[in-house]
């Protein structure tokens, strides 16, 4: 059942622009979020000035955080601010933070310490993962999925941290920002391999599947009833309030 909506604005609006979306949108916003759960992840330097302007049930959440807990890393926004500002969900892994980092090992064992601090600081991490095209095309989209789901699932293990949740958003990179999307067989297929891996290994877990990837009002149709899904992770579809608006209501209309 789709019961979550995640806007990832990345680094699309400027902070007037946001402050401008946000006074203008709140009351209707309000309104969708008390039917789903909404959560806004602006771009960092605006997150402050957005709590103070959205209606208090609407989620907040962060784009990305640091590996490290603290120290002298240029740039990075700490798991413990996120917290200590009342941030409640933070995205993980997403494929435009990976951009030019060349070993992937090292970059899947970093999403893993940042899952880690993230649960530390009770806020909820939202994992993303996803093939390449060219891993796509190679058929090994499925070793792919369960390596990236590996690296944290063995932290979790290692760290013997005690979940109950889990949040996997399943962006397939080829899709991200293109206008293409896997055909709904092959998405239902996907998902339920990675539902059954996750189970295999955790298998008390109360699992949310999100689709990100070029969900527009053309296909929005074709994936809102399927069943193994829980919602969407939007990133241009949610820019324009009215657009996003009518993704949501579509998604939840029988
Ligand atoms: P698009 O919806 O623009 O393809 O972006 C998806 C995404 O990356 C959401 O995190």
């Amino acid at each position: 059942m789709i019961k979550i909506f995640v806007a990832n604005w990345k680094m699309q609006k400027s902070y007037s622009q946001t402050i401008k979306w946000c006074i203008k949108n709140n009351k209707e916003l309000a309104e969708l979020s008390h039917r789903k759960n909404i959560i806004i992840c602006p771009s960092f330097e605006s997150i402050a000035k957005v709590q103070t302007l959205l209606n208090k049930n609407i989620n907040i959440g962060a784009q990305d955080c640091s590996a490290f807990e603290k120290g002298a890393y240029t740039g990075q926004v700490s798991a413990i601010s996120l917290r200590e500002i009342g941030i409640n969900y933070c995205l993980i892994g997403h494929s435009e933070t990976k951009i030019n980092i060349t070993n992937t090992d090292n970059l899947n064992n970093s999403i893993s310490e940042k899952y880690f601090l993230l649960i530390k600081n009770n806020i909820k991490p939202i994992i993303c993962i996803g093939e390449t095209q060219e891993e796509r095309e190679k058929n090994i989209t499925y070793d792919i999925l369960k390596h990236q789901i590996d690296m944290i699932i063995n932290k979790i293990k290692k760290e013997e941290i005690k979940i109950n949740e889990l949040i996997i958003a399943y962006e397939p990179i080829w899709a991200i920002g293109t206008g293409k999307v896997p055909k709904p067989e092959e998405l239902n297929n996907t998902l339920i391999g990675i539902k059954k891996y996750i189970n295999s290994i955790l298998s008390d877990i109360e699992l949310t599947i999100l689709y990100g990837g070029s969900i527009n009002l053309d296909n929005i149709e074709e994936f809102k009833n399927m069943g193994i899904l829980n919602g969407f992770l939007l990133g241009n579809s949610s820019l324009d309030f009215q657009l996003f608006k009518k993704i949501v209501l579509l998604s939840i209309s029988a």
